[in-house]
């Protein structure tokens, strides 16, 4: 549990009292958040292959999180939209082509083999197909659609993100319920259903004619919030264990506690209940708690050698933080974004302005995964005091 915020009480002592919640409340918030966040993202295009639509360095399903950086940072700094919007569109149109082989699917599922062809085979479809054998794969770029279709308003972005649903809804129905990791149907977790829910959710509000979003939002809610993933600690594990459908007690990993949170703020406001915020903070100031280090800072328990997948997790925290924010302004979850955002830039980044993973430094080395994930940090810093 923090106690002291440190930053506040430096401010504190160089101000004096009475400038010090006013002192507080502008550290770094007359600009410098949007051009730390400018300059890191500018960082991360210097992976972006636009022939592949990709980022190099990083794989399939980190490069829909690097997308969701580029919505994110065109929200608080519309300055930086007509740039991302032709990322967008490069990557919506030949991504696809590049994507991970779909493994082969089970036959109980009545799913069609969606490009049997060989890896690189060019799809002509006016919509492209962002599915492949893992449904969290699938709903990192279903999020990542629906913020581009957010910023963009072009309607192909939201499409693609129903599609890529469709696709999900094809894996309900797990041992313990809930949804399917993967097709091969071999393990049921947390952050598989916390994308299902938070697709859902997101789509519902989007497209509110169509009433199974929220029914399969609802649905999957009621069953996750069961489920035993969340422990006494208000924390998410890594899943459920098949053979007794029990929490298995595995990695309380950073990303877990995050999705879910943009997932109950989009339910808040679908089902206009703030009932959801109160969860969502519960397991919000849970995560902080548990995985901050001694500094406050968030530590991922795998640094500083997390591989390709876990150098992208703490970022998708911070970006659900912010969300839930802004939903419900929380002064601890402020001030942690603020902590995390300067010990970042101060401490675990380079001259070219990459950025580490190691978030309390010193910088070693970055690629796209671990810049984009910091890059969330910086953009959440930034839209605590939106430039307009
Ligand atoms: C914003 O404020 C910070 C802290 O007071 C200061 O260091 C920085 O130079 C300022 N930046 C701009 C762009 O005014
Ligand atoms: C972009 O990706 C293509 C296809 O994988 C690869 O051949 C090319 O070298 C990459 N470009 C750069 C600049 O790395
Ligand atoms: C965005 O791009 C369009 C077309 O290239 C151009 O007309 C417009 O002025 C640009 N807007 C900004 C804010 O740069
Ligand atoms: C979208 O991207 C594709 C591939 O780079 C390009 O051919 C097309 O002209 C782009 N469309 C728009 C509207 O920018």
């Amino acid at each position: 549990m923090l106690l002291v915020d440190w930053k506040f009480l430096a401010t504190v002592a160089s101000l004096g009292m009475a400038n010090a919640l006013e002192g507080s409340l502008s550290y770094r918030a007359n600009g410098t958040y949007q051009k730390h966040a400018r300059l890191a993202v500018d960082a991360l295009q210097g992976w972006y292959n636009t022939t592949t639509g990709l980022w190099d360095t990083t794989n399939w399903w980190n490069g829909a999180n690097c997308l969701t950086v580029l919505g994110d940072l065109a929200a608080v700094d519309p300055s930086t939209l007509n740039s991302s919007a032709s990322v967008f569109n490069n990557t919506w149109t030949l991504a696809s082509k590049y994507r991970p082989l779909p493994a082969q699917r089970t036959v109980n599922l009545n799913v069609q083999p969606a490009n049997s062809g060989t890896r690189h085979s060019i799809s002509t479809d006016a919509s492209p197909d962002f599915t492949n054998a893992m449904y969290d794969d699938e709903g990192w770029w279903a999020l990542a659609w629906i913020r581009a279709f957010d910023v963009t308003q072009d309607r192909r972005y939201l499409n693609t993100a129903v599609d890529i649903f469709t696709d999900m809804t094809t894996g309900w129905g797990a041992t313990c319920g809930g949804l399917w990791w993967n097709k091969e149907h071999t393990e049921n977790g947390a952050i598989e259903n916390e994308l299902f829910i938070s697709v859902a959710a997101h789509l519902a509000r989007r497209i509110p004619e169509q009433a199974d979003f929220r029914d399969w939002a609802l649905k999957a809610w009621r069953w996750f919030s069961k489920s035993g993933l969340i422990n006494d600690q208000h924390t998410i594990n890594n899943g459920l264990d098949l053979s007794t459908c029990k929490n298995d007690h595995d990695t309380v990993w950073s990303y877990n506690q995050g999705v879910i949170l943009g997932a109950l703020v989009e339910l808040s406001q679908l089902q206009s209940d703030t009932s959801y915020l109160s969860t969502a903070r519960d397991i919000a100031l849970g995560g902080i708690d548990a995985l901050s280090n001694s500094d406050g800072v968030l530590q991922e328990s795998c640094e500083p050698d997390c591989g390709a997948d876990g150098s992208q997790f703490k970022g998708i925290f911070m970006r659900n933080l912010i969300r839930l924010h802004q939903a419900a302004p929380d002064c601890k979850i402020e001030s942690f974004i603020r902590r995390n955002t300067d010990s970042i830039w101060d401490r675990d980044r380079d001259d070219d302005n990459h950025l580490g993973i190691r978030w309390s430094g010193p910088y070693a080395v970055a690629d796209a995964s671990t810049q984009s994930s910091a890059c969330d940090a910086l953009i959440a810093a930034a839209a605590l005091h939106p430039l307009r």
